[in-house]
């Protein structure tokens, strides 16, 4: 079981500045390898918006990199005051406009720079994207049918991921008849579907009530071992970062920057059980005081 020592920091994120704090940021450690090339890696990353002198820095010098980890996968829980970049950060990785390009600096998916929406990249986004003239399964099979994949083939792959988000019963339903934390359960399976090696997502839960909320947290622990895809979570909540994250990326505002990265591990229990340890009590309450640093407000242990 995880004791408090075993959580730790990386031992660079103590530095205090923008870059030096990142692990990435040593020279040459984002350089993608011909081999087992990081999954994700940014180098230097600044994104503005607007034209100077009204330009805003959405995100400034952003470098981390994560690496491939074989059969195993990573989850990158990202958290910071609003505004701060989280969206831009997670747009970046998925080649979206105007998020992307950067301004400056580059971001690597897989070894290749990063240049336009990819199926090795899902977002899943608190808007749950889903599109309302279609029905549950017509809607987690929809990404399958742009893939020219046949009919049957695509009914019966949606069929599987309705089980899996336990959403038997409803597979005839239509957006506007479900509820959010189902219409978020139909988003997570359209995105899980097409496999993707890297999955983002914005504040997924955030429009879920507490209890429907630590459903969909177990709930994506268990695909997300099952697949052992990348993921990168954006959360206002310190503890669903804690519990999810394999680390933590802390970022700052004015200008949006990612400050310290903080690893943890990983809980073995339900959300209920976990949060009622005490190195799990200790870590959230270290991160809560660092993130009320850096917001100049009070930080949310559960949003
Ligand atoms: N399309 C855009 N045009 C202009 N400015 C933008 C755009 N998107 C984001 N910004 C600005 O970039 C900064 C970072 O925005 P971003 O949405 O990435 O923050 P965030 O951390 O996701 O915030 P929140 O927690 O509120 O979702 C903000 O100041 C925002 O106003
Ligand atoms: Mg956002």
């Amino acid at each position: 079981m995880a004791d408090s020592n075993s959580n730790r920091q990386d031992p660079a994120s103590d530095a205090g500045d923008a870059s030096a704090g990142i692990e990435a940021a040593a020279p040459g450690k984002t350089a993608p390898s011909a081999e087992r090339p990081p999954v994700v890696a940014f180098r230097n990353v600044t994104k503005s918006f607007g034209d100077p002198p009204h330009a805003k820095v959405a995100i400034q010098g952003v470098t981390f990199t994560v690496e491939d980890l074989p059969d195993k996968g990573e989850l990158v829980a990202i958290v910071g005051p609003s505004g701060c970049g989280k969206s831009t950060l997670l747009r970046t990785i998925a080649g979206l406009k105007p998020h992307f390009p950067p301004t400056t600096g580059e971001a690597f998916v897989l070894g290749k720079p990063i240049e336009e929406p990819g199926p090795d990249r899902g977002l899943v986004d608190q808007k749950y994207s889903l599109l309302p003239h279609l029905n549950v399964i017509e809607n987690i099979s929809f990404g399958l049918k742009l893939r020219g994949m046949a009919k049957s083939e695509r009914h019966d792959q949606a069929e599987a991921w309705v089980r899996k988000v336990g959403l038997e019963g409803s597979e005839k339903k239509y957006p506007g008849e479900l509820s959010g934390g189902m219409q978020q359960r139909v988003a997570i399976a359209a995105t899980l579907v097409l496999h993707p090696r890297v999955l983002l997502m914005d504040e997924p839960f955030g429009a879920l009530d507490p209890g429907i909320r630590l459903r969909m947290q177990e709930l994506l622990v268990q695909l997300w071992s099952e697949q052992q895809a990348t993921v990168f979570l954006v959360t206002h909540s310190v503890e669903e970062a804690v519990y999810l994250g394999d680390r933590v990326f802390l970022m700052a505002s004015n200008p949006g920057r990612l400050i310290e990265i903080l690893r943890v591990d990983r809980p073995t229990g339900s959300p209920e059980q976990s949060r009622r340890q005490p190195w799990f009590l200790e870590f959230s309450q270290q991160l809560l005081n660092k993130l009320e640093e850096v917001s100049g407000a009070p930080a949310a242990l559960q949003v």
